[in-house]
């Protein structure tokens, strides 16, 4: 069975996103294995401490290499990547070897999709700046826009994410282009 990752860009306890990675997983996991990386006691970038990598980058690259694909899900803060999604990735874009650019990152050509639970925009202004952000770290992304979901006020009141069925059809043609991506890339 193929592996996918899912990188949720909110470190919050009750967050949207998680709540959609979750539905994801629930709808794709007679597919292909799933797994939700954990991140979030990755130190600020700096190159004066990113070799060796510090134990806890390397057991998140590992988890990212062991993986065919990555799913991010993230909010949009101020039309953009949340910082601690943009310190990952740029953890994850960097050379296994110091200096040593003939293989690239562990990223490079690694198939990603893209969601956003956001508010009016569906997340329309992170899902443009992470498709840039992705295609700059030379990954595949499968899909330009991916997908989005507008939060309401209800869903702020009740911190539950629901989603409608039009929203859920679009979801499982996104996961069947993913799957099907993956079907034909090597073990
Ligand atoms: C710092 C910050 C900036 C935000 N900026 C935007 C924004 O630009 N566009 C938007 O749609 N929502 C914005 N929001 C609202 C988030 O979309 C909303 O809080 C969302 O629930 C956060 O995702 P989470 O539930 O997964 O943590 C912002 C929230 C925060 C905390």
């Amino acid at each position: 069975m193929k592996k996918i990752l899912f990188i949720v860009g909110s470190q919050r306890k009750n967050s949207f996103n998680t709540q959609l990675a979750q539905k994801l997983i629930s709808m794709i996991s007679d597919r292909v294995e799933t797994a939700v990386l954990n991140y979030q006691d990755v130190p600020f970038f700096n190159e004066d401490i990113e070799y060796p990598n510090p134990e806890c980058v390397a057991k998140v690259k590992e988890q990212v290499n062991n993986a065919h694909g990555l799913w991010i899900i993230t909010p949009e803060y101020n039309g953009q990547v949340p910082g601690s999604l943009k310190n990952l990735l740029d953890w994850l874009s960097r050379p296994e070897e110091k200096g040593n650019w003939t293989k690239g990152s562990i990223i490079k050509n690694k198939a990603v999709m893209i969601s956003s639970v956001a508010g009016k925009s569906a997340g329309v202004h992170v899902r443009t700046s992470l498709s840039s952000l992705l295609k700059a770290m030379r990954m595949n992304l499968i899909d330009d826009q991916g997908s989005g979901v507008a939060l309401s006020n209800e869903h702020f009141a009740s911190q539950i994410l629901t989603i409608s069925e039009k929203e859920k059809d679009l979801f499982e043609q996104q996961i069947q282009k993913f799957i099907q991506y993956l079907s034909v890339i090597p073990k």
